[in-house]
């Protein structure tokens, strides 16, 4: 065989952008990436909080504020990144919204939003960047799903786990159209990392159950999502594309 022992920093020069960059996930990506040798433009709603998250890592790290749920709002921010940057070989799609409101308590507007940040951007996000990763020959798209794109959602609600379901629809369908061009498309699908997504978002009592029902009984820590995007975006997983990796600490075996 020709293939050589790969090795993590093989990435390193590359440039990506990471979405979200500001929350928990998005800020353990952004930190690790930028520590193996990523440029990382690092993208969120607010400069200030982005800044004070990201202003600290070592590296090379490019704030930029973006709405990643207005097309034309993408269109203009990637323009300036590619101009002031350059071309994107990495995007994490990060940045969502959790709801868990469930169908009948779940408003049309509220429906439209969760899909517009979850859905959309990734959406508009891909489009961005693909052209330039087919054309270079090497690329990777990875999307930050959760476990709710099948389980239904344990305590997550419709509209969330609806638009995690077509993320990971998406991932597919991108991951077969460009996989001859060298760019490979893959999702995690994480449950229950510490976030205030868990904190905030979850009472003590749906605490205490989940943790119950989680076999490794704890809940996971942004870095492990992160060190799973390190993975995907090295030699490591070359031959890998168009897969979903489950984080849920064994909810679910499959
Ligand atoms: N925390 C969990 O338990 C968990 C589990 C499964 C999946 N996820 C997914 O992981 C991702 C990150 O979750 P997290 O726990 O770090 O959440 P978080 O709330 O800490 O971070 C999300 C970030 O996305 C940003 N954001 C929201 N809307 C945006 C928009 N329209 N444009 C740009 N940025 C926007 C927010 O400002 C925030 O900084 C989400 O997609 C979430 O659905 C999280």
């Amino acid at each position: 065989m020709g293939t050589q022992r790969a090795k993590l920093d093989d990435i390193k020069g590359k440039t990506a952008v990471v979405t979200g960059a500001a929350g928990s996930i998005g800020a353990a990506i952004t930190q690790f990436l930028a520590e193996d040798g990523v440029r990382v433009v690092a993208i969120d709603m607010d400069l200030g909080k982005l800044k004070s998250v990201v202003g600290s890592f070592e590296g090379d790290v490019y704030p930029y504020v973006m709405d990643v749920s207005k097309e034309d709002t993408v269109a203009s921010v990637m323009t300036q990144i590619r101009k002031n940057v350059g071309d994107i070989d990495i995007l994490v799609n990060v940045a969502g919204i959790l709801s868990n409101n469930k169908l009948m308590d779940t408003s049309v507007d509220e429906w439209h939003q969760i899909h517009a940040v979850n859905l959309d951007g990734p959406f508009f996000l891909s489009k961005e960047v693909l052209p330039a990763m087919q054309n270079s020959g090497w690329g990777r798209i990875i999307n930050i799903a959760s476990y709710a794109w099948k389980s239904g959602g344990k305590t997550s609600g419709t509209a969330y786990s609806s638009s995690k379901a077509a993320m990971v629809g998406l991932t597919f369908a991108i991951a077969k159209q460009s996989a001859e061009f060298g760019v490979t498309v893959n999702g995690i699908a994480p449950a229950y990392v510490m976030s205030p997504m868990v904190t905030e978002q979850l009472n003590d009592e749906q605490r205490d159950k989940m943790m119950s029902e989680i076999p490794v009984r704890r809940f996971s820590e942004p870095e492990e999502i992160a060190n799973c995007v390190r993975f995907l975006t090295s030699p490591m997983s070359a031959f890998i594309t168009g897969e979903i990796i489950d984080m849920n600490g064994g909810f679910q075996f499959d």
